[in-house]
C-alpha cells in the first residue's frame, strides 16, 4: 500500500557554519520500506536513529532530498494529487497525547476534529452526537467521557481519545509515533490489545514506531531496525529468532538479560 524507495534526508548542521556554504548532516541514509495492505510493520530503533524523520517523509510533512514515497503506486511528493490522496488515506497518532490534545477542548471536541476532517472530504456530515458516541465505544470509553476535558482523563484513556479521533477519519493507515511508550506497561498491553482489535474490525493498515522491541513483536508483522539513519535489518517477526544482525541481536539479548533479571522466565521463545 504505501512504499519508500532510496530515501536520503539531511538537516542544516547546527554547529558547523562553513565559509564556503552550510554543512548539512545526513540523518537518513537510502531508506526503502514498503508495506502491504493490511499489514502491521514496525520501525525499531535507538532514539536518535531517525524515526520520526522517517515518519514525517512517510505522512508527507517532510520532502527527502532524494528518494519517493509512493501510495498505491502514486508519488506522494511528485503532485498535488498525491499528497492529498495521502492526506485522505492516513492518520498519525504521537506518543505526547497531552500536546496533541488541544487542553480547552472538550473530548467531543478532539474526536469532532477527526470527524471534521471526514466531513469535509466526503462532501456530507454526519451526526456528530451519535457518532462521537459510538467511536467513544469503539475505543472502549462509555458516552460520559464526551463531556470531560483532557485534564480529567488518564494517560490510557487520553490516548484512546487520540486514537478515537484518529480513526474517526476513516483512515486506511495510521502512523504511530512511540504512541505507547510514555505509558505504563498494563495500558500498554490494553492499548496494544485496542490497536489489534481495530485493525482486524476496521481494515487497517499500521506502521508502528516504537524504540520498544517487545511492543513490536506483540503487535507488527515484519520489523525494520533503524541504526544511525540507515536499515540494518528487515525481517518478519516470526524470524526474528534467525537474525544475524549485530544491532538486531544487540535489541534481543537486552531483553533477555532483563527479562532473567526481574524474573525466571521461560525464554525459550527468544533466540
Ligand atoms: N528539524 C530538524 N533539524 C535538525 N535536525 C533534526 C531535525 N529533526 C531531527 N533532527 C536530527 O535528526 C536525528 C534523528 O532524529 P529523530 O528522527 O527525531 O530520531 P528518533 O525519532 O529516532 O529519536 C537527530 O540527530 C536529530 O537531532
Ligand atoms: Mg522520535
Amino acid at each position: 500500500m504505501i512504499e519508500m524507495k532510496d530515501i536520503c534526508v539531511s538537516f542544516r548542521s547546527e554547529r558547523q557554519e562553513k565559509i564556503f556554504g552550510v554543512t548539512r548532516k545526513q540523518v537518513l541514509f537510502d531508506v526503502s520500506l514498503s508495506v502491504p495492505k493490511g499489514s502491521c510493520l514496525g520501525i525499531l530503533g535507538e532514539s536518535g536513529s531517525g524515526k520520526s524523520t522517517l515518519g514525517r517523509v512517510l505522512c508527507g510533512l517532510l520532502k527527502p532530498d532524494k528518494g519517493q514515497v509512493l501510495l498505491d503506486g502514486v508519488s506522494v511528493y511528485g503532485s498535488r494529487a498525491g499528497k492529498r490522496a495521502l492526506q485522505n488515506k492516513l492518520s498519525v497518532v504521537f506518543q505526547d497525547y497531552t500536546t496533541s490534545a488541544n487542553p480547552r477542548f472538550l473530548v467531543s471536541d478532539i474526536i469532532g476534529e477527526g470527524l471534521w476532517a471526514m466531513e469535509r472530504r466526503e462532501h456530507r456530515s454526519v451526526n456528530r452526537a451519535e457518532e462521537i458516541i459510538r467511536l467513544l465505544e469503539l475505543v472502549g470509553l462509555d458516552a460520559s467521557f464526551a463531556r470531560r476535558f483532557p485534564h480529567e482523563l488518564s494517560g490510557g484513556q487520553l490516548q484512546r481519545v487520540c486514537i478515537a479521533r484518529a480513526v474517526a477519519c476513516k483512515p486506511e493507515l495510521i502512523l504511530f509515533d512511540e504512541a505507547i511508550s510514555s505509558l505504563d506497561t498494563h495500558t500498554q498491553v490494553q492499548i496494544m490489545d485496542l490497536l489489534r482489535d481495530l485493525k482486524e474490525r476496521l481494515g487497517l493498515t499500521y506502521v508502528f514506531i516504537t524504540h520498544d522491541l517487545t511492543s513490536v513483536t506483540y503487535l507488527c508483522d515484519h520489523v525494520l531496525f533503524l541504526y544511525q539513519g540507515r536499515v540494518t535489518e528487515q525481517t518478519a517477526v516470526e524470524r526474528l529468532s534467525e537474525t544475524k544482525d549485530e544491532y538486531a541481536l544487540r535489541l534481543l539479548h537486552s531483553i533477555i538479560d532483563f527479562a532473567e533479571e526481574e524474573a525466571p522466565c521461560n525464554c525459550a521463545a527468544l533466540p
